[in-house]
């Protein structure tokens, strides 16, 4: 700690933090733009300018960058010193004279960085009268709306694309003042990562394109509280609606999770919110068609259905809220409920569950993962599983910098001097998978193999590290160097992780990953776990613990059920079509569900559920941490024929009718106590988020900002009286702009920020008004709970997994099938969001290239392949570095569900 006096002030503050970041987390306004908290310092805006004293007695001074200078005990710094605000209100004059000032028409206007610094700066009169530098700008994709003559060259957005998220495709390109920021040429950002540019720039150069389509101002937007849905990472998202439509996703800032980025498949894939298509109202089959009934009428059918049902048997779902999963439980009783995952995948996502719960190793969260100093990745694919997590294991890599330059005495936040000095160098990251990765460039060595091979090399490393752990037969002498090399390297770092998952359809390579784990932990090392899996709350759903489909369908197929009940689940993604269709017409068929799925068109009732922007529930993450999300608007005040409820309101209503009796749950506060109540370990989740009763100084916390505008006229079209604004019996939130707002945030619990707001603070940047240091946490904690933590009775020699599997033979003339998984179509919600359609790649198999070279097959041909029966022809990808004897099956809009693991054959389809 260090004394640091501000203005004649005293303040205790970090003194390894610079005097920028250490103002900053005292409350104090300085104006910046190059410094980002995740980014560090490179002093070229000149913004941040303050007046810096020898000592107490020093009258004169000096002007310093106190983004440059270290917070050091006994410095004396003025902010208000009038040189200085001179200074800072000249540099914005200066990084302005190009701009445009074309806030009336620009996306950024009302969140604006540049904005907010102007006005703090002072800077009122523009003074240069000379032609302005104009720029062509470029046509980035789908996603990214480009508009450089906004652009004061600040550097932050190359900084943040190139240095921080690997990106290759966007650069700065000039010479003297006349610089560029963008492509080589026009082209789709190719980072994942690429729309957190929108939220670095400080200017409104990139921009959401996906809200350039349906545009308002962010104070005119209606926020809550939530949580992606995108994969099992559970980043906390403030999703922003005006009309009744969900417009734009920003990052809501969690310390612990995502901090301040998110990937593309978060952001940019929530248009299935918006999709036409969805049930917005009950429906009924009549004459082979769905109708629209009333709420009353389709409670009533499906009591009476479930009352003359011979058997009901329900289907959960691992993308539905823990509540909705237990009403459907309780609906259909505890032994006809099944948790949605098809066999093989929830086998593994309950192995999941049992490694980080019995086992001595903690869940990493991603800010786990940043401060480790060596990884190994074993199965995983995890820039399409889960990308954030390969954001995380980049700065891994990039650790290895600021390490270097820790030894000479340089602070953490000096970014051009730590890029310096670890130019060449990076922390150890070992990939093992059974195809390319987009981050193999970080690898130390990269492994491609199949699974049954990645699980020996993890056996095989586990055993070196501690040979109590199982030992693997006949490795041969390469895997057994590299082994020796990955274990040597893994126990000479001070912290690892280690990375796995359900992606490489295999509970061997889970298993050899926890054995890694735990030999670490039995060595005394410090380890964390990650372990992917499939979707936003299959953590949940396998801690509800039931059987899988597969015994569903079973019921049905036995006669033993004649009514299925499917939550919020598209049954054709979790079997065979021929199966499917087989159950589907043994079975009445009633769905809850938010999209059209090909389930849902085939239920004999819909009920049409709420989505995450229109239900609150809560999820449980890859690193067991119990999250609420909220609803963000109340869909029937713009459209008063909707009928939209969370998916455990119609369940629990269902039952109540069903049983002649009242509803037991009057909010979801309830809803939650009874699976906390209900579910052992599930126990805490009630301190996810605090209840409905909350409040602040009496009030409620406000969904809209204070500005909100319109109100008053939004229904105008239906009705010239404004209603009264819908009422949120379920959480401490309103629907309006009156209650408690950003203007006090340190009272605010993480749980409950719908958005960031302070005064004078209008951008992303007015996160750092709600954390205790800038770039730390959240006021009062980081949101959410962790539910799952190594069990406290863990024994010290772990009990190690021990059926190390026979080593991979490629079969002549047959192939062994392996999921591949892509960022944007593998995921069943977001590939439905209009602007991701560009991006999802065409359905395809893929071989190893010398594999088809064998098999005369090229490149693009199309290809007839039949596993198990299933026959299905599509285009062919070479894959140079998929593993010899595999075929991929990507996990993509029309390419048919198919069981991994088993065994395919390959041939020329005919006429192609
Ligand atoms: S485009 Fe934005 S982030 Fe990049 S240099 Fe210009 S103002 Fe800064
Ligand atoms: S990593 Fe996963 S949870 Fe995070 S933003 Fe991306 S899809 Fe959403
Ligand atoms: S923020 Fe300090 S020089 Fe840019």
């Amino acid at each position: 700690m260090a004394i640091i006096h501000v203005d004649g002030k005293e303040h205790t503050v970090d003194g390894a933090d610079n005097l920028l970041k250490a103002c900053l987390s005292l409350g104090l306004d300085i104006p910046y733009f190059c410094w980002h908290p995740a980014l560090g310092s490179v002093g070229s805006c000149r913004q941040c300018a303050v007046k810096q004293y020898r000592d107490q007695n020093d009258t004169v001074g000096r002007i310093v960058m106190s983004c440059m200078a270290p917070a050091s005990d006994g410095t004396w710094i003025s902010i208000d010193d009038a040189e200085a605000k001179s200074f800072r209100e000249s540099v914005i004059e200066w990084l302005m004279s190009n701009h445009p000032h074309d806030c009336p028409v620009c996306e950024e206007g009302g969140h604006c960085h540049l904005q907010d610094m102007t006005v703090m700066t002072g800077h009122a009169e523009r003074k240069y009268r000379f032609t302005k530098r104009t720029h062509n700008n470029q046509d980035l994709g789908p996603f990214i709306g480009h508009e450089m003559n906004r652009c004061i060259a600040c550097y932050r957005c190359v900084r943040y694309y190139k240095d921080y998220a690997g990106g290759k495709d966007l650069g700065v390109y000039g010479s003297a003042s006349r610089v560029y920021f963008g492509r080589a040429e026009d082209g789709v950002l190719e980072s994942e990562f690429s729309g957190n540019l929108t939220e670095v720039c400080p200017t409104g150069v990139f921009t959401d394109k996906t809200h350039s389509e349906r545009y308002n101002r962010k104070w005119d937007m209606q926020f809550a509280p939530s949580i992606c849905q995108g994969c099992s990472v559970g980043c906390n998202i403030s999703p922003g609606e005006r009309y009744g439509e969900l417009r734009r996703i920003e990052n809501r800032y969690n310390g612990t999770v995502n901090h301040h980025f998110l990937c593309d498949r978060g952001r940019f894939g929530y248009g299935f919110v918006n999709n036409t298509d969805r049930p917005r109202q009950p429906m009924i089959k009549r004459d082979g068609k769905l109708v629209t009934i009333s709420a009353d009428e389709a409670l009533l059918n499906a009591a009476n259905l479930m009352k003359t049902a011979k058997g009901v048997v329900g289907i959960g779902s691992p993308r539905a809220s823990l509540e909705s999963n237990f009403a459907l439980r309780q609906l259909v009783g505890a032994a006809n409920y099944f948790d949605g995952h098809a066999a093989a995948e929830g086998a593994l996502v309950k192995r999941v569950t049992e490694v980080l719960r019995t086992g001595p190793v903690p869940a990493a969260s991603l800010r786990g993962i940043e401060s480790a100093d060596a990884a190994f990745v074993l199965g995983e694919d995890v820039m399409n599983t889960a990308p954030r997590v390969a954001m995380a294991l980049r700065q891994v890599a990039r650790g290895r910098a600021t390490q270097m330059a820790a030894e000479k005495h340089i602070p953490d936040w000096q970014a051009i001097a730590i890029a310096d000095i670890g130019m060449h160098h990076k922390h150890p990251i070992f990939i093992a998978t059974t195809d390319a990765t987009r981050i193999d460039e970080l690898a130390k060595e990269t492994v491609r193999a199949a699974p049954a091979d990645l699980a020996r090399l993890g056996y095989a490393v586990a055993n070196i590290i501690d040979p109590a752990s199982s030992a693997v037969a006949d490795l041969d002498a390469a895997t057994a160097e590299r082994a020796k090399r990955i274990a040597e390297t893994l126990l000479a770092a001070t912290k690892t992780v280690i990375v796995s998952g359900t992606g490489a359809g295999s509970e061997s390579v889970i298993n050899a990953a926890a054995n890694v784990a735990w030999a670490l932990h039995a060595r005394g090392k410090t380890v964390e776990l990650v372990l992917a899996v499939p979707e936003a709350n299959s953590i949940g759903t396998a801690l509800i613990g039931a059987s899988s489909i597969d015994e569903a369908f079973k019921a049905i197929e036995a006669g033993k059920a004649d009514t299925l009940v499917v939550l919020e689940n598209d049954l054709y993604r979790r079997a065979p079509k021929a199966r499917v269709d087989a159950v589907l017409a043994k079975a009445k068929l009633v769905v809850v569900d938010h999209q059209m799925t090909d389930t849902a068109a085939q239920a004999e009732l819909l009920f049409s559920a709420g989505s995450f922007a229109e239900a609150d529930g809560t999820l449980v993450s890859n690193e067991g941490r119990a999250q609420r999300y909220f609803q963000v608007y109340e869909p029937s005040y713009y459209k008063p024929e909707t009928v939209i409820r969370e998916s455990w309101n119609w369940l629990h209503g269902v039952r109540a009718v069903a049983l002649g009796q009242p509803t037991v749950w009057a909010q979801l506060d309830d809803a939650t106590a009874e699976v906390a109540a209900v579910m052992p370990m599930l126990a805490r989740i009630a301190e996810a988020a605090p209840s409905a009763k909350f409040r602040i100084t009496g009030m409620k916390i406000a969904r809209e900002p204070h500005r909100y505008s319109g109100r008053t006229a939004m229904r105008a079209n239906l009705s010239v009286h404004e209603p009264r604004q819908p009422q949120d019996a379920d959480t401490a939130l309103a629907f309006s702009m009156e209650g408690h707002n950003g203007v006090q945030a340190g009272d605010r619990p993480a749980a409950l920020t719908p958005f960031a707001w302070a005064p004078g603070w209008n951008s992303p940047q007015s996160w750092n008004k709600y954390t205790d240091t800038v770039g730390g946490h959240s006021l009062g904690g980081d949101a959410g709970v962790r539910i799952i933590e190594p069990a406290a009775n863990a024994p010290k020699v772990p009990a190690y997994a021990n059926h190390v599997p026979t080593a991979f033979k490629a079969t002549t003339g047959e192939f062994l099938v392996v999921a591949s998984q892509h960022i944007f179509g593998s995921e069943e919600l977001s590939a439905k969001a209009a602007p991701m359609q560009s991006r999802i790649p065409a359905a395809h198999v893929a071989l190893n290239a010398a594999d088809a070279e064998a098999l005369g097959l090229a490149d693009g041909a199309l290809v007839a392949v039949t596993i198990d029966g299933l026959s299905v022809k599509l285009p062919l990808q070479r894959h140079a570095e998929l593993a010899s004897g595999l075929l991929a099956m990507p996990l993509l809009p029309g390419v048919p569900f198919t069981l991994t693991g088993g065994k395919a054959t390959v041939s020329g389809a005919a006429g192609a």
